[in-house]
């Protein structure tokens, strides 16, 4: 028993942000963005929220598989930045779609979000728990930026993506997830601090802080050997992979792990340019490109890689059978 992905599906907020309008909020250039990390332009939630936009593509993923929200017994969403710290982003979109046979809840895997949820995904089918699941990653990482601090907010951006995913005998082939949370202190964004009557801790708001240095070599390092060992675990050849989707956080990332896995950079397909990083909803949007834009045959390989705050990652070889 594994999982095959049935459906997929995306949403973007209205608003698009190029690098050249970023350069009127902080002390940056489009040539600075570019050149570190490829990206071009991002979406910016404002009238959308983290559950709009998962609901959004969430309806598309269930009428791209075909499938009734009923059918839903599991609805996942990788989320850092849900609306609400309860309920969950999940139990929102399960209201939304009215999908009342699911047990819904959210997972921080922050990057690697959507890998973990299908991590979990397969796991309950392989327990005969579920057989039909929809897996979402969703992020309005905008909120969560210091829009003084020109070493990260030109880096994010919003949106979601979102797959449904069935049990099944073809599909996933092989699944790798890791976390580091030694070396966590390189890529975090506070919560609330404990405040309450015993103490005097007055509320503050924080915002991301990266050491993106040490988050590159993280990635550089971690992300082929993921790669490896999941195409290990598939027995199969790497030159059978059709496409690499890895998580769009820079494209001097992807190229470096392109490099190292020795495979061309055409099989290594991107969006970042167009949306910045969407943290858990990166590889769902990226997957959901490919197959819309109808990239994706029956029996194609393809391998799913997600890394980053934790440090946490996940990668998933899958036969794609639609
Ligand atoms: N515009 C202009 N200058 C900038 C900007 C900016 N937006 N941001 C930083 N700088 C300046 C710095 O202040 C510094 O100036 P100084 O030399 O005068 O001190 C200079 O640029 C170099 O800064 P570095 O941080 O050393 O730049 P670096 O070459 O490392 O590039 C980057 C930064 C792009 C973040 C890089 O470290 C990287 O790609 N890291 C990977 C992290 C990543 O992609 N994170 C995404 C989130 S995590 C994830 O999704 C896995």
């Amino acid at each position: 028993m594994t999982a095959e992905i049935i459906g997929t599906g995306s949403a973007l907020p209205m608003l698009a942000v190029n690098n050249r309008e970023l350069e009127g909020i902080v002390d940056t250039t489009d040539e600075w963005i570019k050149s570190r990390t490829g990206i071009e332009n991002r979406h910016i939630a404002v009238e959308e929220t983290t559950t709009s936009l998962a609901v959004k593509a969430a309806e598309a993923a269930i009428r791209n598989a075909g499938v009734s929200a009923q059918e839903l017994d599991l609805i996942i969403v990788g989320t850092v930045s849900g609306d609400l710290c309860f309920p969950s982003t999940a139990c929102q979109i399960q209201k939304a779609l009215s999908a009342p046979n699911a047990v819904a809840f959210d997972m921080n895997a922050a990057c690697a979000g959507f890998l973990f949820g299908l991590a979990v995904a397969e796991a309950y089918f392989k327990a005969s728990m579920a057989k039909t699941a929809l897996i979402v990653g969703a992020e309005v990482l905008s909120k969560m930026m210091d829009w003084k601090d020109r070493s990260t907010c030109v880096l994010f951006g919003d949106g979601a993506g979102a797959a449904v995913v069935r049990a099944s005998d073809a599909g996933v082939l092989s699944m790798v997830q890791g976390s580091d949370g030694e070396r966590g202190g390189a890529l975090t964004c506070g919560n609330r601090p404990v405040n309450n009557p015993f103490v005097s801790n007055p509320f503050r708001l924080e915002y991301a802080k990266m050491e993106g240095q040490a988050v590159y070599r993280f990635a550089v390092r971690t992300v082929p050997e993921a790669v490896r060992q999941a195409i290990r675990q598939a027995g199969i050849e790497m030159s059978e992979i059709k496409y690499f989707l890895l998580h769009q956080a820079n494209i001097r990332i992807i190229e470096a792990v392109a490099k190292k896995l020795e495979q061309p950079m055409e099989k290594f397909p991107t969006n970042l340019q167009k949306y910045g990083n969407i943290s858990a909803a990166s590889v769902p949007i990226l997957l959901d490109d490919i197959n819309q834009s109808g990239r994706l045959q029956k029996g194609d390989k393809i391998l799913l890689a997600g890394f980053g705050a934790g440090f946490t990652w996940g990668a998933a070889v899958l036969e794609w059978q639609r």
